[in-house]
């Protein structure tokens, strides 16, 4: 039999990809001098992605999930031949992936078998302050605990990660990251792709060392290769039909911008905090740090042997050739496709009458590489200091403001779900109508944003989620009571 090989939309990495989004401009570059030389460039498209693991519960009970996870090193070969040391959940890198139901509960007991303090934060849900992974609140070595979470939300795609204080940044870029994702009834009855058709696709970077091994530097312009689901550019073998892409960014400073190489359509249906009103056609998905989208792709549109790159069109720290592209889809069969995506995917609670109204200031040292401080409103993270105090109850409008010349950020709340009112005082983008819980915030922008503090009293943080920026100061404390 003949399989017809057909690259779609070449000539990228010898043209160079253009850059899209003028908002992007470099981050800023640590003193090279400090930093290891990195490995080659791995081979691209050589080695299949992998379907993430789904955890198992250890016991269920008629309301509750209950796990057991083990943070462990492991030694794994990612780059070709070389074994590298990485921080685990249960010695998967990335995590396995938790599947849960809105209305049941998880419980998930972590045991810290690692030789540094850490706390797991679920990011995106609403839990009590005691299960949140607040900075201070660790598991030192040695140590077990159990984290409840009452997934009293609706469906949505998150994810849980480290969040130790200081060490954050460097915990979750060693392995200490997976998914969580939460269903419900919503989701249940709209014929979206589903099963075998719906697939986590988790991108980040990575700067090895000549000997393969994890190099970590506060704000390191060297993270040079990419990794989907803990594979250098892999490929993914699909179906001439739609799927449900679920994609995360868990780099820690890296923004992406996804497109199809043949600048096909892509339908976005998600954001952070789960479907989104009505279904996106574009062409680009724009991932910083945190941020979720989940997409359908519909592969039909090709014929089996065809391929087709998915590339990243923010070419900052890295040359196209290492960080342009990310994977390569391969349609090597056909199969029958009965789901749809219908126009209407829920309907979003009204936003309420807003009781409070604040602004935010988001800054770091421009130009002082890893040696730079991260600021909010002008203060660098003091886990002692409460920096906001809102009432329980109340719904209140942030104008998160980065008052940086070059360097762009995100901003993330822990606990809630907001709404985007307004990008450089326009409305949001459609990528951005729906629930989210991290948000872009390029240099010199402000965004508007509403949330509503009705779920738990405690305090909570909200932080640049570029994690070496928190790590470097940027991040607060906010206080619901
Ligand atoms: Cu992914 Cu403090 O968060
Ligand atoms: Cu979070
Ligand atoms: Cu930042």
């Amino acid at each position: 039999m003949v399989t017809r090989r057909r690259l779609l939309g070449t000539g990228l990495a010898a043209a160079g990809v253009g850059l899209t989004g003028a908002s992007f401009t470099p981050l800023l570059a640590v003193d090279p001098a400090k930093a290891s030389p990195p490995a080659a460039t791995p081979e691209l498209f050589t080695k299949p992605m992998p379907n993430m693991p789904v955890l198992r519960p250890t016991f269920r009970t008629a309301t509750a999930d209950h796990y057991d996870v083990t943070m462990r090193p492991v030694r794994k070969e990612i780059l070709p031949g070389v074994q590298t040391d990485l921080l685990t959940y249960n010695g998967n890198f990335p995590g396995a992936t938790i599947k849960a139901r809105s209305g049941r509960t998880v419980v998930v007991r972590q045991r810290n078998e690692l030789n540094v303090a850490t706390s797991v934060h679920l990011h995106g849900a609403s839990v009590t302050q005691a299960n949140d992974g607040d900075p201070m609140d660790t598991l030192a070595p040695g140590g077990e605990r159990l984290y409840t979470y009452p997934n009293k939300q609706p469906h949505a795609s998150l994810w849980y990660h480290d969040h130790a204080h200081h060490v954050e940044s460097e915990n979750v870029y060693r392995g200490l990251h997976g998914s969580y994702l939460l269903t419900d009834g919503i989701e249940d009855n709209l014929p979206l792709p589903k099963g075998q058709y719906d697939v986590e696709i988790g991108i980040r970077d990575a700067h090895f060392d000549s000997a393969g091994q994890l190099v970590y530097l506060m704000n390191d312009p060297q993270r040079t290769t990419l990794l989907v689901n803990g594979v250098p550019y892999p490929y993914f073998q699909v179906a001439a039909r739609k799927y449900r892409l679920r994609f995360v960014n868990t780099a820690t400073q890296r923004f992406l911008d996804l497109r199809l190489t043949d600048g096909s359509d892509i339908v976005q249906i998600g954001s952070d905090g789960g479907l989104l009103p009505r279904p996106h056609t574009t062409k680009s998905i724009p991932l910083t740090p945190g941020e979720r989208i989940d997409a359908v792709i519909d592969f039909s549109r090709y014929a089996v042997g065809d391929q087709v790159v998915l590339e990243n069109t923010v070419i900052v720290n890295g040359t196209p050739e290492q960080i342009g592209m990310v994977m390569r889809f391969d349609v090597v069969r056909t199969a029958e496709d009965t789901s749809s995506i219908p126009s209407v995917l829920r309907t979003l609670p009204p936003l309420p009458q807003p009781t409070n109204e604040r602004a935010i200031e988001m800054r770091m040292d421009e130009g002082a590489g890893a040696q730079g401080k991260g600021y909010m409103d002008g203060k660098p993270y003091d886990p002692a200091r409460v920096d906001s105090t809102i009432r329980f109850g109340a719904s209140e409008i942030w104008s998160v403001t980065n008052t940086n010349t070059k360097m762009p950020h995100n901003f993330h709340m822990h606990l809630v779900q907001f709404r985007v009112l307004e990008r450089g005082g326009k409305p949001p983008a459609p990528g951005e109508s729906g629930l989210k819980d991290t948000v872009k915030v390029a240099a010199g922008e402000t965004v508007k944003l509403q949330a509503t503090f009705d779920s738990y009293r405690g305090t909570y943080l909200y932080h640049c989620h570029m994690l070496d920026h928190s790590a470097m100061g940027m991040m607060a404390t906010m206080k619901i009571s």
